[in-house]
């Protein structure tokens, strides 16, 4: 399978909600409950938020064949602000592509410490990659509690 790691752009809007609607839904509704799913899910609907996260942050995609099939972001210069795979190809590496990328411009952008906060569907997958929790947290979304993982690396 060939991947290609790639800046996203506004034509890819679509593509990236949809991944994080049906990855939230399908994936993350393990961990957390039929409310959570529903409130954070539907956060791919608000467009300007997201149109706003590619234009202003380090914001990449993998793509596969022309098809978008993950992308992750940096929210600060050393900040992992979200990471998310198509549901259908969990587990081929994708994600650990786009974390290498985000690494390294962190890196890139001076810092030795990265820092992000992390759902407990991805948290086995962070450690992995050298992530150390910090603390739990309880995020207040929408009036809805999540419970996540305030993690950091030395990079
Ligand atoms: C976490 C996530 C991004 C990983 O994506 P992925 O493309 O499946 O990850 P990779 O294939 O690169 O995984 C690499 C390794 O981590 C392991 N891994 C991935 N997710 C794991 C999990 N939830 N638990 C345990 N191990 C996991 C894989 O088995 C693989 O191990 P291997 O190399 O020994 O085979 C993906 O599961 C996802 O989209 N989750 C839902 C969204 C989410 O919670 N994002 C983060 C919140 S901001």
């Amino acid at each position: 399978m060939s991947i290609a790691i790639r800046i996203a752009k506004a034509g890819d809007l679509q593509e990236i909600t949809s991944i994080f609607r049906d990855t939230i839904r399908h994936v993350n509704s393990k961990d957390y409950n039929p409310l959570q799913i529903a409130v954070w899910s539907g956060a791919a609907d608000d467009t300007e938020r997201w149109l706003k996260r590619i234009n202003d942050y380090y914001f990449i995609v993998a793509e596969q064949n022309d098809r978008v099939v993950g992308f992750a972001y940096l929210s600060a210069a050393n900040y992992f602000g979200g990471l998310f795979v198509d549901k259908d190809l969990q587990g081929k590496g994708i994600a650990t592509r786009l974390l290498n990328d985000i690494e390294d411009k962190a890196k890139d952008n001076g810092h030795d410490i990265i820092e992000s906060d992390v759902s407990i569907t991805a948290l086995p997958f962070f450690e992995k990659h050298g992530y150390k929790v910090e603390r739990k947290q309880r995020k207040l979304v929408k009036g809805m509690v999540f419970e996540n993982f305030i993690v950091s690396k030395e990079i």
